[in-house]
């Protein structure tokens, strides 16, 4: 094997990516650090702490990617205004005969944020009822202080999509939710916990209809070239300096995390958008993966 050495090793290109022998590099070079090491709610509760809600902006484009998410007719560039919540903030979830009551459509976003997913869905559909769960408190608070949150339509709370299917599983009915909805979080979390993250969705939707909504960095984006090798912790994942994961997916990694004996994938797709950068004059492309997944079951194989 070539002699490599993390200063040798600039900007990968996509071919070097690719390359076994240059995974192989990179994971041993960080195989001593293990998931137990870091922390990423932490990490992930320092970022809200310093930059607020000020650093993702609203994701409008959601209509678009995901037409299902509207009421039927409305077009996705049609402008909707902000909603304003003047009531009181309710911190108790809502009961499941009370959701079915009103008629809602139960979208559940496991890693909201701040609500930068929510709100552009919540202003463009009146019959969305939207969970967000999202592991840290920071951004579930300025989420609820916010005064798009209306608490007749949205309930945020804190947990780990991976780790704390109890306490979420006695806040959302099992079998309940029309939609979950995956944007940039899997990307945030290890390899080994997105297994967890899924089956979560698995037991919270509602067979036979239910689906995954995902949209997130897919294999060979800008951003991933951008990443110093020394950042690489596994292949394909990247710790940041501020201590956040970003994790960028291949169609057939993703397809592994929804298996065919519960899932049927209607849509799996790479999408790119070239992009200029003057200063360097060179074209490069932003790369996300988009995909479907209906739960046909959620019943456990017999062995
Ligand atoms: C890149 S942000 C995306 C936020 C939001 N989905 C959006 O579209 O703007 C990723 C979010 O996932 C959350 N997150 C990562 N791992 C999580 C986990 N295991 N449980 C709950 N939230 C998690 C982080 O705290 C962060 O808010």
């Amino acid at each position: 094997m070539q002699n490599y050495s993390s200063r040798s090793l600039k900007a990968l290109s996509i071919a070097q990516l690719e390359s076994d022998e240059i995974a192989k590099y990179l994971e041993n070079s960080f195989q001593q650090r293990t998931s137990e090491t870091f922390s990423t709610t932490k990490d992930w509760n320092q970022f809200y702490t310093t930059k607020q809600n000020k650093f993702f902006k609203n994701r409008y484009n959601l209509r678009y990617f995901f037409p299902e998410l509207l009421p039927a007719g409305v077009e996705p560039h049609t402008w909707h205004p902000p909603v304003q919540w003047q009531g009181q903030k309710c911190v108790e979830p809502p009961s499941l005969e009370e959701l079915k009551s009103r008629q809602h459509i139960i979208v559940l976003e496991l890693g909201c944020g701040v609500g930068n997913s929510i709100f552009p869905l919540i202003r463009a559909n009146p019959s969305l009822f939207v969970f967000g769960i999202d592991f840290s408190e920071e951004a579930i608070r300025l989420l609820r202080d916010n005064v798009e949150y209306d608490s007749r339509r949205i309930y945020a709370f804190v947990a780990d999509t991976a780790k704390d299917e109890q306490k979420i599983c006695q806040v959302i009915p099992l079998h309940s939710v029309d939609y979950v909805t995956l944007f940039w979080t899997l990307s945030a979390q290890f390899p080994q916990e997105m297994n967890g993250t899924v089956e979560l969705a698995q037991k919270l939707l509602k067979p036979g209809t239910g689906k995954v909504l995902f949209r997130d960095y897919a294999f060979g984006d800008l951003t991933q070239i951008r990443q110093h090798p020394k950042n690489c912790i596994d292949r394909n994942l990247y710790l940041r300096g501020d201590g956040t994961l970003a994790y960028y997916f291949t169609e057939s990694f993703l397809q592994s995390l929804f298996p065919s004996s519960h899932w049927k994938t209607l849509e799996l797709k790479t999408h790119t958008k070239a992009v200029v950068n003057r200063k360097e004059n060179k074209n490069m492309t932003r790369r996300w993966l988009q995909a479907k997944f209906l739960l046909v079951s959620n019943q456990t194989t017999q062995q």
